[in-house]
């Protein structure tokens, strides 16, 4: 019949799908192999990592509120999506999603990458913005290809996480001592 079925009721793949939506696991991609990666994000879920994304991704915070950590022009800053938002974020802003809502649900649509067009996941100083690590990679899968960085990252010593301007030491997973140190700039 056709290539991604028939159209699916979204409320009712959002009953079938609740238990992927919240930790361990958290998201859903909606159609495997589509050249749209459709996904529904749910909270809690806070991190410390950074994605460079070579293609731009579109939000659409239907329920409960989160934001996005933004590294963009030399400061952090912080863009908000309050329920019922939609925002579409261009390439390669440099970005991480906090979900510190538990039941909270995100709709992310992002494309699927060209070959040779470069995914990275990134980890800078929380008090002065410096690059701490970044590992590149061609993303086939959002399942597959994410977790084991992280998991490199994590592996790495407290002296490969310091940071070479400030002498701050990343705290790896632990994302809440990081957010604790975070140095977001007032407008
Ligand atoms: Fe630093």
């Amino acid at each position: 019949m056709f290539k991604y079925g028939s159209p699916l009721n979204f409320q009712r793949w959002l009953d079938d799908n609740q238990h992927l939506l919240k930790p361990p696991v958290g998201n859903q991609q909606i159609w495997a192999d589509g050249d749209f990666m459709v996904t529904v994000v749910g909270g809690p879920n806070q991190r410390t990592d950074f994605h460079d994304d070579p293609v731009e991704e579109f939000f659409y915070q239907f329920k409960g509120n989160a934001y996005l950590l933004i590294w963009d022009r030399g400061r952090y800053e912080r863009v908000n999506l309050k329920e019922g938002d939609m925002w579409l974020m261009a390439p390669h802003v440099i970005h991480s999603p906090q979900r510190p809502e538990a039941g909270s649900l995100c709709l992310v649509i992002e494309r699927k990458r060209p070959q040779g067009e470069h995914d990275a996941l990134q980890w800078s100083c929380a008090a002065c913005g410096t690059l701490i690590k970044r590992y590149e990679m061609q993303l086939e899968s959002l399942v597959a290809d994410l977790p084991p960085v992280y998991e490199r990252f994590y592996a790495t010593s407290e002296a490969e996480r310091t940071c070479r301007e400030c002498g701050q030491i990343h705290p790896g997973r632990a994302y809440q001592a990081w957010h604790e140190a975070l140095k977001i700039q007032p407008d």
